[in-house]
Formats: structure tokens, sequence, C-alpha cells
């Protein structure tokens, strides 16, 4: 058997130049709700998605023919701005075709963190093509959690454990890395109720605050599967 390849789980966005190296694919998550938003508004139809870091970035493509611009920060919508954060937004929407020009308070940092590296996003909607695509390319991988201001959140490492734990049984990946065996491990003790089991964590608490528990659900359990992998070329995600 050829040598296996290594994987890593960075825990915040901030901590990515530990880990980088330029050579591995990075695969950002942002679970609640960025990098399912990403996922869901590709699978409407979106042609591009360009992730930019402040809201003025972000307006300065508003009006433009073909684009739409989202924002959020602190997880609310902001004025001004064709759409917020939540999957329910792209859902039946007028996207199709569309640019979307999205900035949120971390998961576009955590991307435009990693972007001199092969750069791909992934949630509960693109697990296992994400996995697919990773075991066929056989190449280093870290793991980019885009975590919360700098700080561990819980939601993002338990999608790494998932992600992991499928890489691992293919037999082709190995690791040194203890972020990684934290993040198995918080999934083992998740069990298969993600939503009660992140019933403390802050950002489950601070999408409750704003009456949008449904967004935790569908980005934990999502009703739609999809097959796309969004990969970052240039400035812009586009549908690998
Ligand atoms: C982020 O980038 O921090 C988020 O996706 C926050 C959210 O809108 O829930």
């Amino acid at each position: 058997m050829s040598e296996k390849k290594s994987i890593s789980v960075c825990f915040t966005a901030d901590q990515f130049d530990k880990y980088a190296d330029e050579k591995s694919i990075v695969v950002v998550v942002d679970l609640l709700r960025a990098t399912t938003v990403i996922s869901t508004a590709f699978m409407q139809g979106v042609k591009e998605i360009i992730p930019v870091q402040t809201l003025e970035d972000a307006l300065a493509y508003k009006g433009k023919e073909g684009y739409i611009v989202a924002a959020e920060r602190n997880a609310k919508p902001i004025d001004g701005f064709d759409y917020g954060n939540s999957p329910f937004h792209y859902i039946n929407s007028d996207v199709d075709g569309k640019t979307l020009v999205l900035t949120t308070t971390n998961g576009t940092k955590a991307i435009n963190n990693a972007k001199n590296h092969k750069v791909i996003t992934a949630s509960y909607i693109n697990l296992d093509a994400v996995a697919t695509y990773l075991i066929r390319e056989y190449k280093d991988i870290i793991i980019l959690c885009s975590g919360w201001k700098g700080v561990f959140n819980l939601e993002d490492p338990i999608f790494a454990g998932s992600l992991s734990t499928l890489l691992l049984s293919s037999g082709k990946y190995s690791s040194v890395c203890d972020s990684l065996f934290a993040s198995t491990q918080l999934l083992k003790n998740a069990g298969d109720n993600l939503f009660d089991y992140l019933s403390e964590s802050s950002h489950r608490r601070r999408l409750k605050s704003l009456n949008m528990e449904e967004d935790t659900r569908f980005c934990l359990s999502p009703p739609l599967k999809s097959d796309i992998i969004p990969i970052l070329k240039g400035d812009r995600l586009v549908v690998l």
C-alpha cells in the first residue's frame, strides 16, 4: 500500500497560519451557517460566489446586472443587502444564473485566509461528495473550522469529525493531529442528535435568540443532498 496522506483539523480561521503549507487541500467548514448556505445557493443555480471580507467590498457589487449581495454580522441580516445568511433565503429564490457576493462574520474570512491553497467548502449537504472527491485526489488535507471571531466553536469540529471519519475509513489517510482526534471524539459523544447535543453551544443559542432555530435544524440535518463541490478559483467559488 502506498504512503498514507495526512489530515489535520484547524479549529479557528485565525489559527490557519499555523497549519498553512500551500500544498494541502483546505476544506473550509462553517456549518452554522455560511458553508451550508454556499451549498444551498449552488443547488439553487447560483453561477459563482464571491466571498468577501467586508460589507463595503460586498456593497460595491450592489445593483450590478447579474449580481446579488448578501451579508450577515453576528448572524443578523444587514439593511441594504439583497439577502442574509439563511439557507431559506436561497430556496425557491431568483438566484439561478447569478453571481452571489457574500460576506459573513467568520465563514468568508476562513475562505479568504486559505486562498493560497486549493480551497473547497463543505457542509452536511455535500459531505459524501466532498469525501469521495478527497479520497480520489489523495492529497494532504487541512479541515479549516471557521470558529467564531477567533475562538473555538462546537459545531465545526463535529463536522470535521464526520469528514475525518469517512476519510480515515478509506485507509488512505492517517493523522497525528490532536484537533482531529478531539473532533472525532466530539462526534462520538454527540451521538445521532446533533441538535440536542449542541443545545448549550454559543451559536445554537445565538440563532435561537434570533428566532432562527429552523436554520440550525436545516444545517445540522439538511433535507437536501448535493454532489456539488464549491472550489475557489481566483476570487470566487465555482462548481468543481
Ligand atoms: C459566520 O460566518 O460566522 C456565520 O455563518 C454566522 C451565521 O450567519 O450564522
